[in-house]
This record gives C-alpha cells, structure tokens and sequence, in this order.
C-alpha cells in the first residue's frame, strides 16, 4: 500500500532585482517631496498617484512591466498580444509603521518596488489565501489551530522578507500587508527632507491592466485603451 501526494493551483509571485544606484535614489526621494503634502505625507488616497509618468524613472517603470511580462510568460500566457498599462504608481513610506492587510484588486497586476531600504526599517512583505478559500483547509481555522509546523501544503500566509531593489509581482486580488513588529497601528507616516527619508523602507506601490494589442477578435482580454471612448 502506498501513496502519492499531487501538488495543484499554486499562487504565481514574481520577484525581480534591480540595482539601484545612488542617483536613483536621490530622485526618488525628491519626487517624493515633490508629491507629497505640506504634513509630508503621500500616499494613493491623498491624491499623489501619477508618478509613472515622471520622466526620471522611464526605466524603472520598464524593468517593472518587463517583470510583469515574466510573471505572465510564466503563466504560459501569449504576450505578444497583450499590451501592460500601469495605471496608478504611488509611495508607501514608511518608518516604524506597517500596512494593513489589503487587496488592490481592482486591477490586474499589482507591484511593490523598493528603490530603499534603512537597515533599521526591514519589514516582511506577507500574502494570504483568501480566508473562505484555503484549499487544504477542510473548514475555515482548522490548519491555524492544529498544525504543528508550517510548509507549502498548509501556509495560509506566507512572509517574504523584503531588500533593496526587490520588485514583486502578484495578482492584484491577492490580500497582503506588512507586518512591523509589535506594532499594531497603520497610519500614513511624515517626512519632510531627504535625511528623514533616508531613514525609511521607500516602498513605490503600483497596479497594471492587461489590455489587447488588437481589435481584432474576441478572446476575453479588454479592448486597447485607443479603442476606448468615454462618454
Ligand atoms: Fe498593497
């Protein structure tokens, strides 16, 4: 008698490396004193939620949809006929504070890049199966209370720690947050000068839509956005 365990349906993230030099990270963080409020801060909601259009980071912004790209080849998806438009890029700095647990799923694709990072401010990036949704889990909390060590078949979350110049890409409906220790309030934090920011984890966060390259045909992707009219 023997028997076979069949692994299925894993989740695909995507992490890419660039380097980052110190010009880059000068220019980020004067875009993000050009973007962010007189309190200091910045963030989607606050309005600040364009910076892919800034000509300084053409190229980061690249090397970000090539990482996409990777991420749906991987998938075994045609890319020659899709076209990736990132729709909003916005900061998510932070000192001492994490992020609460979240989607962006609204969108496709979704990225964190990390341009910088102070050694004192090394936060995990952590990801989730939706609660209702876990495969291995006969009812909802049933691995969380009886599981004796965590592996791959029975993670209902999963932390990455995070370095400087990590992109990760990952479905935009994957739930998500960023756990600093010991610390259990969330808010947007301030920073008003370049030595404030060097003492930070400069996460720049983004979401992408795939569209067609083509009108012709129909196979389920959105129309390209030249096809699209708004009324
Ligand atoms: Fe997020």
């Amino acid at each position: 008698m023997i028997s076979e365990n069949i692994l299925l349906f894993p989740t695909l993230i995507t992490v890419g490396k660039r380097e980052v030099d110190e010009l880059e990270k000068e220019s980020w963080f004067s875009a993000y004193l050009e973007n962010s409020n007189k309190d200091g801060k910045s963030q989607d909601y606050l309005g600040y939620q364009t910076v892919h259009h800034d000509k300084r980071f053409i190229k980061v912004f690249s090397d970000i949809a090539n990482i996409i790209r990777n991420h749906l080849t991987t998938l075994g998806v045609d890319i020659s006929i899709i076209d990736v438009n990132i729709t909003k890029a916005f900061f998510n700095v932070k000192r001492d504070l994490g992020n609460p647990l979240h989607n962006h799923k609204e969108n496709h694709i979704s990225f964190t890049y990390y341009p910088y990072i102070h050694e004192s401010c090394k936060q995990q990036l952590k990801f989730y199966q939706d609660v209702e949704k876990i495969s291995n889990d006969p009812y909802e909390g049933f691995l969380n209370s009886t599981i004796k060590y965590w592996n791959d078949i029975n993670a209902t979350s999963y932390s990455f720690p995070v370095n400087e110049g990590d992109i990760f890409v990952f479905p935009s409906k994957l739930c998500h947050s960023v756990e600093a220790e010991g610390v259990e309030i969330h808010k947007v934090e301030s920073f008003k000068t370049i030595e404030s920011l060097r003492h930070s984890r400069f996460c720049v966060v983004g979401d992408a839509i795939l569209t067609r390259k083509s009108t012709d045909g129909y196979d389920r992707l959105l129309m390209p956005i030249e096809n699209w009219r708004k009324f």
